[in-house]
């Protein structure tokens, strides 16, 4: 039996992908290095240069991306029309489960975060887009494999800061994904300067080294005004980032 025949949900979310030439994941197997406020920055920073860009908070049981794009999830109610339409947020595409669990708890499992994955990705109607971000939870768990095996043209960001708790986990997680031509980029975060070790990691990997995006604590003041922030020296970092990104991806047509 095809996977299709087992779940007819995975034939309908190669659909729904099959016309969004990048699709890049923020990923880490060690929590809050900064993958949800630098997916979201790298999304506003490609819409602040004229593309159409997505934005798919993948962290089922703890979505934040909202907070830090400013989306008002308690007043929002994505409009359905054969499908979700992601809503419109600051100019970007904005899917997040979040808009029907608000600031619930999501006590999921296993098989039950999968389904919620590919429901989420199966009604998802994501128009034309040129980027889809995904910010992914940390780990090597459900969400994780279930990007792997079924978003396949997705590439991955591995995001790490430069401790060494950071870096042993980066190099864990580089283990489950290297050799298949996914891993695109790695970002040093919370850095003031390129540390060698993941500048080392980086070419090892044969990923290209994105940056070292500094700490810049006023940032927690400007949160859900993600524009406002791409004005500082993260943002500065991040617009460093994408151009060497969009050296290496595919450029919208
Ligand atoms: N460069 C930075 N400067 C200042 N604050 C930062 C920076 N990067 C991340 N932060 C802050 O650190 C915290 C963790 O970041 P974030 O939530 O993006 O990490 P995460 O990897 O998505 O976490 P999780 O693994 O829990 O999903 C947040 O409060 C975020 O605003
Ligand atoms: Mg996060």
């Amino acid at each position: 039996m095809s996977e299709a025949e087992v779940d007819p949900r995975l034939a309908v979310i190669g659909r729904r992908l099959s016309g969004i030439p990048n699709i890049l994941a923020f990923v880490s197997s060690k929590g809050g290095v900064g993958k949800t406020l630098l997916s979201v920055l790298v999304a506003a920073e490609l819409s602040r240069r004229g593309l159409k860009v997505g934005l798919l908070d993948l962290d089922i049981t703890n979505p934040t991306a909202h907070i830090v794009l400013g989306a008002n999830i308690e007043e929002i109610v994505p409009e359905e029309e054969k499908g979700v339409i992601p809503p419109d947020i600051n100019g970007i595409k904005f899917m997040s489960i979040a808009y029907y669990s608000g600031e619930n708890p999501i006590p999921l499992r296993g098989i039950e975060i999968t389904s919620v994955i590919r429901e989420v990705l199966a009604i998802t109607r994501w128009s034309d887009l040129d980027y889809l971000i995904v910010d992914m939870p940390p780990g090597m768990s459900d969400e994780l494999l279930e990007l792997l095996t079924y978003i396949k043209k997705s590439l991955l960001i591995l995001v790490t800061t430069p401790s060494v708790l950071s870096l042993v986990s980066a190099k864990r997680l580089a283990k489950l994904i290297e050799g298949r031509g996914r891993l695109t980029g790695v970002i040093e975060n919370m850095s003031s300067s390129p540390t060698e070790l993941v500048v080392e990691l980086a070419n090892k990997l044969g990923a290209i080294y994105l940056g070292n995006v500094p700490y810049v604590p006023m940032l927690e003041e400007l949160m859900g005004r993600p524009y406002e922030m791409l004005n500082t020296q993260v943002g500065e970092a991040v617009s460093r980032a994408v151009n060497l990104l969009k050296l290496n991806l595919r450029e919208p047509s």
